[in-house]
């Protein structure tokens, strides 16, 4: 057995891998840095800084393995009641991710892009997150999506409105309003719901994220906090979904 693989497990689960099967769109709720901080006696900013760090061990996996859309939920309409100075972390770690990563992320054909509305986060944040999406608009290789003051209501309740104001306006008929069409509405219009939504941390939860495009979603969930989370945890998840059966609500 090779000796890069701590078990027989591991080695197992490295071969299983279909790469004819990999899931087109895989979501991530990055939950657990702040019992992952707890865990070492560290503040909780040191579990979002560590969590970064998982944020680029997994881009760098998941464009490996041919994921074509990668979501990652790292900041919820409900974040902002957490106190202000985490919040402040947040963002300033948002910043320096993108600052430091983006030369490397466009080198490799990452296209960056944003769930959510950004027009109230911090001037700096929204300075940095649309230069990184016009820097990499046109790359294909992998969709990096980061879901930032975004919930799921919150993106029906804008979508239902944008309906209503173009129903009024008598640029879409009423009859025409379809579950196509409300996908037009949604942050995610560009891009296919997801196939696989992984949650780290022993959390078994949406919170409120990708509430109407998780339909029909695998769901993967594992005990490890997002900043222990590695590739082989990835692997474990992509192994476990292409041994489900995916039947979108019909009989095979
Ligand atoms: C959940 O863990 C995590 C978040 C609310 C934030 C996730 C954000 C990052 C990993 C970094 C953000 C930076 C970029 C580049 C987007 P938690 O704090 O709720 O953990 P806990 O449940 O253990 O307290």
């Amino acid at each position: 057995m090779l000796n890069i693989f701590k078990s027989k497990k591991e080695y197992k689960e490295n071969f299983d891998l279909d790469m004819n099967n990999i899931p087109n769109h895989i979501a991530i709720i990055m939950d657990g840095n702040g019992r992952w901080a707890k865990e070492q006696n560290l503040p909780r900013s040191m579990g979002h800084k560590a969590g970064v760090e998982t944020i680029r061990i997994i881009l760098k996996e998941a464009t490996r393995l041919g994921v074509k859309n990668l979501t990652l939920y790292a900041f919820s309409t409900e974040n902002w009641s957490r106190p202000k100075d985490e919040v402040g972390t947040l963002m300033k770690l948002l910043v320096t991710y993108l600052r430091k990563e983006l030369k490397e992320c466009h080198e490799n054909g990452v296209r960056m892009n944003v769930l959510g509305d950004i027009t109230k986060l911090p001037q700096e944040c929204q300075k940095a997150l649309n230069e990184a999406i016009e820097t990499t608009k046109n790359n294909t290789k992998i969709n990096l999506s980061f879901a930032l003051n975004y919930g799921g209501r919150d993106e029906i309740v804008r979508a239902i409105k944008l309906i209503s104001s173009d129903v009024k306006n008598n640029i879409i008929k009423e009859d025409e309003i379809n579950e196509k069409l409300v996908e037009e509405y949604l942050y995610t219009k560009d891009i296919p719901d997801p196939d696989l939504i992984i949650r780290p941390s022993g959390e078994q939860r949406i919170s409120n994220f990708l509430l109407w495009q998780c339909a029909y979603s695998e769901f993967w969930y594992s005990d490890i906090n997002w900043p222990d989370f590695k590739e082989i945890d990835l692997k474990r998840a992509i192994v476990d979904y292409q041994n489900r059966d995916r039947r979108f609500g019909k009989v095979k």
